[in-house]
């Protein structure tokens, strides 16, 4: 396979290595991925994270793994296991059945396949910053959710590839940057990736996002998405639907950036999104770079989905790699691409 390198992934010299997202912000390692066991653990402990990244991730591998001279059933076997690992992000599955409708035709077929849905995913994310940055007006301040960067995907991010091309054309005043508990993706890894793009940002609490919008310091919330329904409703990390209710109680623009690979054309509304239940002590407590605190007691029990759903109404616009929609747009559009198949 080709040299590939993006911020959180890469593959050289026959070896395909993760950025540990887990580590950051303090700790820039490298961990090298050689077995399905591994990619599983990486994606369930978050090092590796992001919907479109894991999809990717996975298919990297497969296609790493055909070249090791693995067998076709041994490769669907570990096609079978990548896809338990993460059930809400749909990426996973879309890329893992790009990767299979190949798999009979040998290494080299997977090899490519491999290769295009990364170069595909570094057009995608430019396609919809420049869709996103047209949205948004002079001098915004835009608050986002999680992390939908270049840590998130192979090239410039989803709501992140918009917030830095608004920069980079000087429309952008400033970033809102939601810590998202429970893992502090926005805390972490959105505040790591405004620092190096230069973008002035400030973190604050999720609990505290609503009063930056009823102090008219927000003009638009871009999110990214793990999964969008048929009928716009969406997945995406625990957090959203709050966003959401209180951006439309302020009337204040909310935006979903997601690639059509995202898009689950079969899943009829977000009530039909599984959702993945997280560990207990996720939310009793942190781990990191600096070690584990726990702060709970230990007999205390935990609600801990990983994403919640946004409901269609909440939506001001979706911005795909094709464009941006409306709610009549946005079902138009999928019930197209589900009855071309
Ligand atoms: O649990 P995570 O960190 O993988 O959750 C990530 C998100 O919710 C992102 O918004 C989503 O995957 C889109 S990233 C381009």
């Amino acid at each position: 396979m080709k040299e590939l390198i993006s911020t959180a992934l890469r593959y050289r010299h026959n070896r395909l290595e993760l950025l540990d997202q887990h580590q950051l912000p303090d700790r820039e390692l490298w961990l090298h991925c050689d077995s399905v066991e591994a990619m599983v653990a990486m994606i369930r402990k978050l090092q590796i994270r992001g919907a479109p990244l894991i999809g990717i991730g996975a298919a990297l591998l497969l296609a790493h793994l055909a070249e090791q001279g693995w067998r076709e059933t041994q490769l669907r076997d570990a096609a079978a296991t990548l896809r338990d690992a993460r059930p809400t992000a749909v990426n996973l599955m879309n890329c893992l059945d790009r990767m299979l409708a190949v798999i009979d035709q040998g290494p080299a077929a997977l090899v490519a396949c491999a290769e295009a849905l990364f170069e595909e995913d570094v057009a995608l994310c430019q396609r919809m910053s420049a869709f996103g940055a047209e949205l948004l007006p002079e001098g915004a301040r835009v608050l986002t959710h999680c992390n939908t960067g270049s840590l998130a995907t192979a090239g410039s991010g989803t709501a992140i590839g918009v917030i830095a091309e608004a920069s980079r054309r000087g429309k952008l005043r400033h970033v809102w940057v939601d810590e998202t508990r429970p893992l502090l993706q926005g805390g972490r890894l959105t505040a790591w990736e405004m620092n190096r793009l230069g973008i002035p940002h400030q973190i604050q609490c999720d609990s505290m996002a609503a009063i930056l919008m009823r102090d008219g310091l927000v003009d638009a919330i871009l999110v990214g998405s793990d999964r969008i329904a048929a009928n716009g409703d969406f997945a995406n990390k625990v957090g959203t639907y709050n966003l959401a209710v209180n951006a439309h109680f302020h009337a204040i623009p909310f935006y979903v950036v997601a690639p059509w690979t995202t898009v689950d054309p079969h899943c009829p509304n977000g009530q039909a999104i599984p959702i993945e239940q997280r560990s207990a002590e996720e939310i009793k407590g942190v781990s990191g770079s600096f070690g584990e605190v726990r702060w709970s007691p230990m007999e205390s029990d935990v609600f801990n989905p990983a994403f919640d759903v946004t409901p269609a109404e909440l939506v001001t616009g979706w911005v795909l790699d094709t464009g941006v929609y409306d709610r009549d747009g946005i079902v138009t559009a999928i019930e197209q691409v589900r009855a071309g198949g």
